[in-house]
């Protein structure tokens, strides 16, 4: 083989292989290790909320020990309900949709951040193992009072 081709070579099999490298770590981790993005786990009519459960009665419901369901349906400008209580401790699994615009939902001190959009259902999952208040935002501007557009989760000792 020509010396040329040895470079030309040098250069191709790493240009082949990280990609290569990079579908298998992205593979690896979207099915394996089940990390993505999350949202849209479902859609819902953003007209019939008020009739289609879950989001018929947001609010907080315990569906084992320790574990928690939070329905939230979020709109201009505030989140309903306003606030969730839970024990120290609880696993709770939130579950939001929008009345009408794109909104946020960032859960402080907590790996929750959603996109809240009109139409589909977002989900996370998070632990408390410290009490005290989380402060909840709205973290996509959605008008006017989109400042003024926050709740909580309160951990009760
Ligand atoms: Cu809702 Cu910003």
């Amino acid at each position: 083989m020509k010396r040329e081709q040895l470079y030309e070579l040098a250069w191709v099999l790493p240009s082949i292989a990280i990609p290569v490298g990079m579908l298998v770590a992205l593979l690896v981790t979207a099915f394996g290790m089940g990390i993505h993005v999350p949202t849209h786990v479902g859609t819902v009519d953003p007209q019939h909320l008020a009739t289609t459960p879950p989001f018929d009665k947001p609010g907080v419901v315990e569906t084992a020990p320790g574990t928690y369901h939070a329905t939230l349906v979020a709109q201009v400008w505030f989140f309903e309900p306003k606030e969730i209580r839970v024990p120290v401790g609880s696993e709770v699994t939130f579950e939001a949709t929008s009345r009408d615009v794109i909104h946020g939902l960032r859960i402080q001190g907590t790996n929750v951040n959603l996109m809240i959009v009109p139409g589909q259902v977002s989900r996370a999952t998070a632990r408390f193992d410290r009490p005290g208040e989380y402060l909840v935002v709205c973290h996509e501007y959605c008008g006017l009072g989109h400042h003024t557009m926050a709740g909580k989760v309160i951990v009760e000792p």
